[in-house]
């Protein structure tokens, strides 16, 4: 592959339970985003959610790389709190995503776009989004977590 389309930085806690990758904005961006998150779920003996959380991965990805376009890199990571998987991209936007709902009507329905996170929405036990302060570096995190291991 593409070295500019690698990710250039892995890091995992020491429990492995804390993983972040750092993307360049590339077209291939979402496909290394949804190849990890597969790889992870598998280790993580969570094949049950490879669809869901891959497809999340990649809206969340493509987002990123369509409408913030000056991004240098973006993050994705993996957090796993109690067995509930937590994924969250990165970007050095401020501006927050604007999700659109069925209550738009035929619109919305008849649209080809601005359905990213609506299945997201579907798809997750909760998500949302935060700004970051700037003397954190700033930008804003995406996030969805989704259901934890069925005791
Ligand atoms: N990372 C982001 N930064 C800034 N704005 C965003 C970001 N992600 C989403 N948005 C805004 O939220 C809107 C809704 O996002 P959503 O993913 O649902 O739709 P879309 O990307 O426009 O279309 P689709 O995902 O169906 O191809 C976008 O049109 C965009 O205005
Ligand atoms: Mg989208």
């Amino acid at each position: 592959m593409d070295a500019l389309a690698s990710p250039i930085e892995t890091v995992m806690d020491g429990r492995d339970r804390k993983t972040v990758v750092t993307l360049r904005p590339v077209p291939q961006a979402a496909d290394i985003a949804r190849t990890f998150i597969e790889h992870r779920m598998l280790v993580m003996k969570r094949p049950d959610l490879v669809d869901d959380a891959t497809l999340i991965a990649s809206e969340f990805i493509t987002n990123a790389y369509v409408h913030v376009p000056t991004a240098e890199f973006f993050k994705l990571m993996l957090c796993w709190n109690g067995g509930s998987p937590l994924i969250e991209v990165w970007d050095p936007s401020w501006t927050l995503p604007k999700p659109r709902t069925l209550a738009e009507g035929d619109e919305f329905l008849l649209s080809t776009s601005g359905k990213g996170l609506f299945i997201v929405s579907r798809l997750a036990q909760s998500w949302g989004s935060r700004r970051i302060p700037k003397m954190n570096g700033g930008g804003k995190i995406i996030w969805a977590r989704l259901p934890r291991n069925k005791e």
